[in-house]
C-alpha cells in the first residue's frame, strides 16, 4: 500500500454511510475509508463486511488499550474482518503492542497494517502532567511513543502533518505516518486547530491523509475527493 487519501467517515449508522458511498459507485478508484467507535459500535462488525464487499479498503480506528491477552484475542477477531488498517494506543505498552502484532496474523500469513496512537490531539501539555502525571515536553513524549512502536514493529503512527517529517527523521521513513487535520486553503476549519493542506502534507511526507468534512460535508463529496487525491498523490509523483 502506499500513499493515499482516507476519508473518515464520521457517521453513525448504516443508512448514512451507504448513501455517501453510493455518491461513488461510478468512480474507478475506491475510496479508502476510516470507520470510528461510532459507526462500529452502531453498527458492528457486520457494517466492516458490508463496506468490504463494495471494494473499500478500511482503517479501523477502534484505538484499542487493555492488557496484552485481551488485545491479542481482540485483534485476532478484527483482523478476520479483513480490514486493511487498525490501530492501539501506544501507552499500552511494547507488550500490549507485540501481543497486537501476533494476533493480527493471518493464517496465510498476511495480517492488517498496526499503527499506534501516540498522545491524542486532545491531551495538551497541562493535562499531560496533571491527569498523566508525565512531566516532559509533549513533543518528546509523542517521539518516545512512536520509537516505542517501532520497536514493538508497528507499521506507524497517527500523527499531526506537522509532526510527520520528525517521525521520519526520528524512526525511519518508511515508519508510516497517518495524519488527519488536513484541509483545503479555502474550506472552513471545523474545530481543528492546526491544520495543512493535502499539497503541503504530501510535500512534508505524510504517507496517508484522513479527510473528514472536507469531504463528507462538501457540496459535492466526489469532487472534493478527487481534488484531495489530486492535490496530495498526485504531488508527491
Ligand atoms: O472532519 P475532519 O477532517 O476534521 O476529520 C478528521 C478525522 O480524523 C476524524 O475522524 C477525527 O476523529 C480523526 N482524528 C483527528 N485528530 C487526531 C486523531 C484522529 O482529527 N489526532
Amino acid at each position: 500500500m502506499g500513499k493515499d487519501v482516507i476519508v473518515a467517515c464520521d457517521f453513525s449508522s448504516k443508512k448514512q454511510v451507504l448513501d455517501f458511498l453510493e455518491l461513488f459507485e461510478q468512480e474507478e478508484r475506491k475510496p479508502f475509508l476510516k470507520i470510528g467507535m461510532e459507526l462500529y459500535y452502531a453498527e458492528g462488525p457486520e457494517i466492516v463486511r458490508e463496506i468490504k464487499r463494495r471494494g473499500h479498503r478500511i482503517f479501523l480506528d477502534l484505538k484499542l488499550h487493555d492488557i496484552p491477552n485481551t488485545v491479542r484475542k481482540s485483534m485476532a477477531v478484527l483482523s478476520r474482518l479483513d480490514v486493511d488498517i487498525v490501530n492501539l494506543h501506544a501507552a499500552g505498552t511494547v507488550n500490549m503492542m507485540k501481543a497486537a502484532l501476533e494476533g493480527l496474523l493471518r493464517e496465510d500469513g498476511t495480517r492488517p497494517l498496526l499503527i499506534a496512537v501516540t498522545q491524542l490531539t486532545s491531551t495538551d501539555q497541562k493535562s499531560l502532567e496533571e491527569d498523566l502525571m508525565i512531566h516532559e515536553p509533549i513533543d518528546k513524549v509523542v517521539m518516545h511513543y512512536a520509537l516505542k512502536a517501532k520497536e514493538a514493529g508497528l507499521d506507524g503512527v497517527v500523527c499531526s502533518p506537522l509532526e510527520a517529517k520528525k517521525v521520519h527523521d526520528t524512526c525511519g521513513a518508511d515508519f508510516l505516518t497517518i495524519t488527519p487535520g488536513v484541509r483545503f486553503k479555502d474550506s472552513d476549519v471545523g474545530d481543528q486547530k492546526r491544520v495543512m493542506t493535502p499539497k503541503a502534507a504530501s510535500e512534508i511526507g505524510s504517507d496517508y491523509i484522513v479527510v473528514g468534512r472536507p469531504i463528507t460535508a462538501a457540496p459535492d463529496p466526489v469532487a472534493a475527493y478527487r481534488r484531495c487525491c489530486e492535490d496530495f498523490i498526485n504531488e508527491g509523483v
